[in-house]
């Protein structure tokens, strides 16, 4: 049923200019990613980091909403104030990662199925009281031999569409993600196949089950090479192919597509997405912007090293990100940006080191 609330909502997260932050890690994922960088993984680091994060001055000039995890939507900043509450006071949509991960499918393989349907209605009715208007789930399609299997991509598309069925019965906007993962040395011909075939079959699902198409976002994985290709497309072709592809298969009802990162270097995101600007910004039916993790954070994450002296230069390297990839959603990213921001933080580290030398 249509529902002029979730269309606003659905508008509002793909507003022009600007894109959504993915912080939604599960506790495993972000404890990993503190380890790598010899950062202790407990609950209160997880929330300082969030604080941190969220309340970056200027962030919502650039971002329209943000994707929250179970514990990190339930947190408050250090003087009690709750994070729904921080980022509803500067304009920023709360979103909620509703899905609880993958595991094997059975009998495939190399092949995964994500889990979250059971009790899925209480759940979502527990994140809108919280304050929660969109929400998210990803489900996962490997490339490699023989795979992805239809059978695979089947079962993640019936469970997309369930789950973005859930969402709009209950009072949320469903982001819809299929992510075609950069693992492997594919070809990005192949990441293309596979890519439309995924997106098809999703859209199938969508319909045959009477989900609202003007209600949801769709997120996306960009049409890359795999990682270990030796052949790595440029981004005029990744630009290309990722928007030949999205023409394709997704339907022009919907309000947006909103692309992961998938582990592309933070610029080379940038300059995907600016690209598709440039190049075909006038033929495109959606609104098409970013809703990057890693590509987003990731600076922010190694500056920070869990010291309150870091946190300033942690927040620009974010703001830095988030401006960036609002002026790539326009095609109004250049180079010079990103230098800009290298002579800050050099100034920056400069600034450091000067100060530990006189301790
Ligand atoms: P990345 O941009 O790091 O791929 O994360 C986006 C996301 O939300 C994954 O589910």
């Amino acid at each position: 049923m249509s529902s002029p609330k979730l269309i606003a909502t659905a508008k509002a997260m793909v507003a022009s200019g600007k894109g959504i932050l993915a912080i939604d890690e599960s506790n495993n994922t972000c404890n990993k990613r503190f380890e790598k960088l010899g950062i202790a993984p407990t609950e209160e680091n997880r929330r300082t980091y969030r604080e941190l994060l969220l309340t970056t001055p200027g962030l919502g000039n650039y971002i329209n909403g943000a994707i929250l995890y179970d514990e990190t939507i339930r947190q408050t900043t250090k003087d009690g104030t709750p994070f729904v509450k921080v980022m509803n006071d500067v304009g920023i949509i709360v979103g909620i990662k509703v899905d609880i991960g993958v595991k094997g499918l059975p009998n495939h393989p190399g092949e995964k199925i994500t889990q979250g349907l059971d009790d899925l209605s209480n759940r979502i009715a527990e994140y809108v009281k919280i304050g929660a208007r969109f929400a998210k789930w990803r489900a996962v399609i490997t490339i490699g031999k023989e795979i992805p299997s239809r059978d695979c991509i089947e079962a993640n598309a019936q469970a997309l569409a369930r789950y973005a069925l859930l969402c709009q019965q209950g009072g949320l906007v469903p982001i819809v993600e299929p992510e075609v993962l950069m693992d492997g040395d594919h070809t990005i011909k192949r990441c293309y196949v596979v890519t439309e075939e995924v997106l098809g079959t999703v859209f199938d699902q969508l319909h045959l089950q009477g989900v609202v198409l003007e209600q949801i976002i769709l997120k996306p994985n960009m049409v890359i090479s795999g990682k270990d290709c030796p052949q790595q497309a440029s981004i005029p072709e990744v630009a290309k192919a990722t928007v030949n592809c999205l023409l394709n298969v997704v339907t022009t009802a919907v309000q947006g597509v909103a692309f992961l990162s998938g582990g592309q270097s933070n610029e080379l995101a940038t300059a995907h997405l600016n690209e598709m600007h440039v190049r075909f910004g006038s033929k495109l039916p959606w609104s098409l912007t970013f809703s990057f993790g890693r590509a987003m954070q990731q600076p922010a994450l190694e500056l920070w090293k869990v010291q309150d002296a870091n946190v300033k230069a942690a927040q620009s390297a974010l703001l830095h990100r988030a401006k960036c990839n609002g002026a790539a959603s326009l095609g109004k990213y250049s180079h010079e940006m990103e230098r800009s921001a290298e002579l800050a933080l050099a100034g920056y580290r400069a600034l450091q080191s000067q100060l530990s030398s006189q301790d």
